[in-house]
């Protein structure tokens, strides 16, 4: 059965949260004096087993789900991670398993994780000097931890992107080193316009650097074609080097909003069943699960929330902004 939005928007894609905890501390996703030791994390029962976990996807690939990327927190802290993938490799219908990871742990993970199915990652990585990087990720890990996981990555033979958040007055300054560097890798790197997602970041325009201005910096080093998106409603829009080497994106959610052929649902860890990024509510799919529901009941429980889905938050954000002030999930628990 499947299943379209009130704007007629598909179900395509499904996030898949696997715990919410991270390893790191980045200033704008989980800053260490709210996430602290106190910080009310998921428990071990309220979190999704991986029999769960694998049940759920295989429901939402009947409503239309094609593509399932694991997210966090950090995901490859969910020691069961391998069995998660290799369950949901097992679904028939699913043609894309993607990780989005800080790649701190990814090194001795990559191999493992390409075997139990996973086809590809993206790899959080904001800067390349270490001075930089750290400030962000509340000194959790440097920057060779992350680049020896992105190259045991592709050695393992994951295809895998690299996504840099910019902030302005914060990390501008690496955008250059960033696109030369894996220019050279062979790896496509995208860049983010820093959102207002969250409750913790105290986000503001003034922050953001925009996709414009991104395009007038990067191409004036490196002339740059705009590309066809890869396929319907991709995040990232693509711009080629015109000298035929390689590729960068940009995820312009801030200036440019691609809620128009939003087709993505996200799963937190304890089964919450979220519309949009920036909603204030999740739908309760866990209990669903733990009760005598068959898959059939919940495959029309999912189609009828995707149903009544208006989210668009990206092209109403202004007005929006005031009404989920306070409210909105956390970024740590749908990943992004
Ligand atoms: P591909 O499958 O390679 O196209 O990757 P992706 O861009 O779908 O996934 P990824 O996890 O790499 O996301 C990169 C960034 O885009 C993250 O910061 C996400 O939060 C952001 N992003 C992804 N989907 C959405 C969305 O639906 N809305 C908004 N506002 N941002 C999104
Ligand atoms: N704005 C933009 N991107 C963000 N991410 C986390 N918080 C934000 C934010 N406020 C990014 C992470 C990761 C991806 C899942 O989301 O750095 O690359
Ligand atoms: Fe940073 Fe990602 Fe961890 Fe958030 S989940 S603190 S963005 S590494
Ligand atoms: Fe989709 Fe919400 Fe992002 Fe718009 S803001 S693209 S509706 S997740």
């Amino acid at each position: 059965m499947e299943t379209s939005d009130y704007f007629k928007r598909a179900l395509r894609d499904l996030r898949i949260s696997v715990t919410d905890r991270c390893n790191f501390r980045c200033r704008y996703c989980m800053p260490e004096e709210i996430f602290g030791k106190d910080y009310p994390f998921l428990s071990r029962d309220s979190v999704l087993s991986v029999d769960e976990t694998v049940r759920i996807a295989r429901i939402f690939a009947r409503l239309g789900v094609r593509k399932m990327r694991i997210t966090g927190g950090e995901p490859i802290l969910r020691k069961e991670l391998p069995e998660i993938v290799a369950g949901i490799a097992e679904i028939e219908g699913v043609e894309d398993i993607a990780l989005t990871t800080n790649g701190s742990l990814l090194a001795k993970q990559a191999a493992k994780l390409r075997e139990a199915g996973l086809m590809r990652v993206a790899v959080s990585l904001d800067a390349l000097d270490d001075d930089t990087f750290m400030k962000m990720n509340g000194g959790k890990a440097n920057v060779r931890q992350v680049l020896e996981g992105i190259d045991a990555a592709a050695e393992a033979g994951l295809s895998v992107k690299v996504n840099m958040v910019v902030q302005k007055g914060v990390n501008e300054h690496a955008l250059l080193p960033m696109v030369r560097y894996f220019r050279e890798k062979g790896h496509i790197l995208r860049m983010i316009e820093y959102m207002d997602v969250g409750n913790t970041n105290g986000w503001d325009w003034k922050h953001v650097i925009s996709k414009k201005e991104m395009l007038e910096r990067i191409g004036a080093e490196f002339p740059l074609e705009s590309a066809a998106p890869n396929y319907t409603g991709e995040v990232a829009s693509r711009y080629r080097f015109a000298d035929g080497k390689g590729e960068i994106g940009i995820i312009s959610s801030v200036s440019e909003a691609f809620c128009q052929t939003c087709t993505r649902g996200r799963l937190s860890a304890d089964g919450m069943f979220y519309t949009c990024l920036f909603a204030t509510k999740g739908h309760d799919l866990r209990t669903l699960l733990r009760s005598d529901a068959s898959d059939d009941d919940i495959v029309r429980r999912i189609g009828s929330i995707w149903e009544g889905r208006h989210d668009r938050y990206s092209l109403e954000r202004e007005e929006a902004r005031g009404k989920t002030d306070g409210a909105k999930v956390e970024m740590s628990r749908i990943g992004g």
